[in-house]
């Protein structure tokens, strides 16, 4: 297993360019299966989860073929059901099982179990295709969804903690080729949805309101091929905008949208870290001594899960008390037990962690438990004295692209450790 060796307090200077978003990529790849056309998607980021969906739609019947940031996909015709293995190694790939069911009225995919961040389950999606009029029963691990027809419905999607970001994604996807309108209430907002969304009308479905809480759908009988470029990933730049505050950096994130990341960079900027758009591009500035904010996640437009673990991390080398509050997934703090080796004081009350910053960090080997976490370990690892060995890279692989090489052109001194 790969692992990253750190050599920190060396502050990142110049420019990153964001690549696509891997939370917008999957679902969009996903959706190329609602036709039998050929499909062309750009700005494709090369992430491990991009090429293991590559597999499952491979799998599913599909001509997959990755030439640099571009997919070309053609699924003339698919099977319905869906490999354990493949669906088990990544759970974004519960997003297949909406355009199965809409282009083949049925699915069958392993259920995915919950992950090291939280339960993660899916009786929304499930809720969804149902109001749709699929039958959807649950046997030796594996769900599946039949219907005789699909017929649009009024759905509404709020859970536990908001609504779902997949699960819009999926009943969008089956509801496009359903008979009728399907309205859906309580829908997620996230710019990923909205990205699907367009991707879905340039196929020819009918789809209004994406970005807002209710979604309608008018049903089309059929979906062509579509072309399509994917948003930058704001949960990549946000990574590098806190890279470069906790290191006292000046980086420009290039092509990132700042649209797309105002609760993290009004966080950043209360907390003193300065902030200039110039053009397409947002520059990170850290001057001075930086004040402690309090956080609480929340969907989107508030703040991202996605980029609570890297704040964390800039809280715990921030003088002062800080409190974190995750309000998404229940047991996202693995991260947690990782920085306090790195000399981090962080305590967990419930679902808040109480980081009392400022205390200096110095190397040490971690683990990384999950992908944003491993975000932090790095984050924490570019600030802290000494040699910080990331153990367990492959996480960090699986949503960001060429993170040591990006690191490295900023002036990090970070080298990956390659095992057989
Ligand atoms: N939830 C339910 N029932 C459901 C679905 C979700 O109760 O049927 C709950 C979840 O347990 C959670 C909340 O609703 O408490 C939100 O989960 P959501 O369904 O929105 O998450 P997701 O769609 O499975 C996507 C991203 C995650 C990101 C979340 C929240 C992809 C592939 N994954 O997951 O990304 O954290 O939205 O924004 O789009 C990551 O990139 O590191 C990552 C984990």
């Amino acid at each position: 297993m790969d692992s990253l060796l750190i050599k920190g307090a060396v502050p990142l200077h110049g420019e990153v360019t964001i690549g696509g978003a891997k939370n917008a990529v999957l679902p969009i790849m996903a959706a190329t299966l609602l036709t039998a056309e050929p499909c062309v998607i750009r700005r494709v980021p090369h992430l491990s989860d991009v090429r293991f969906m590559g597999q499952i739609l491979t799998w599913l019947g599909s001509d997959v073929r990755f030439e640099g940031d571009t997919i070309r996909t053609q699924a003339r015709k698919i099977k319905g059901a869906g490999d354990y293995d493949l669906i088990r190694k990544m759970r974004g790939s519960v997003c297949v099982m909406g355009p199965l069911l809409g282009r083949l009225k049925k699915a069958s995919v392993s259920l995915p179990g919950g992950c090291v961040i939280g339960a993660r389950p899916i009786n929304l999606h499930l809720k969804g295709f149902q109001a749709l009029g699929a039958r959807v029963t649950i046997e030796a691990g594996y769900v599946h969804a039949s219907a005789k027809r699909l017929v649009g419905s009024a759905i509404f999607l709020g859970g536990r903690a908001g609504s779902t970001v997949l699960g819009t994604a999926n009943v969008m996807m089956a509801a496009a080729l359903a008979e009728g309108v399907t309205v859906i209430e309580s829908a997620a907002c996230e710019p990923e949805v909205v990205d699907l969304a367009d991707f879905l009308n340039a196929m020819g479905a009918q789809i209004s309101g994406a970005g807002s809480p209710t979604v309608t759908i008018t049903g089309v009988k059929q979906l062509h091929g579509a072309e399509h470029e994917v948003i930058p990933d704001r949960i990549e730049a946000a990574t590098y905008a806190i890279a470069a505050a906790a290191t006292h950096g000046e980086v420009t994130l290039r092509g990132a949208r700042a649209e797309h990341m105002r609760a993290v960079l009004d966080k950043l900027k209360d907390a003193g870290v300065g902030i200039e758009r110039r053009g397409a591009d947002i520059v990170i500035r850290r001057a001075r001594r930086l004040k402690p904010v309090d956080i609480t996640t929340l969907p989107y437009s508030g703040f991202p899960t996605d980029v609570q673990a890297q704040v964390m991390a800039l809280m715990a080398l921030t003088p002062g008390i800080s409190i974190i509050t995750e309000r998404i997934f229940e047991s996202r703090f693995m991260h947690v037990s990782e920085l306090t080796r790195l000399g981090a004081d962080i305590e967990i009350e419930g679902p808040s962690a109480i980081v009392k910053g400022g205390k200096p960090l110095s190397g040490a080997p971690v683990m990384a438990s999950d992908l944003r976490a491993s975000a932090a370990l790095v984050i924490a690892g570019l600030a802290a004295r000494g040699t910080t060995q990331v153990n367990r890279v492959y996480h960090i692989d699986r949503g960001y692209e060429n993170i040591d090489g990006k690191l490295r052109q900023l002036g990090a001194r970070i080298e990956r450790i390659e095992e057989p």
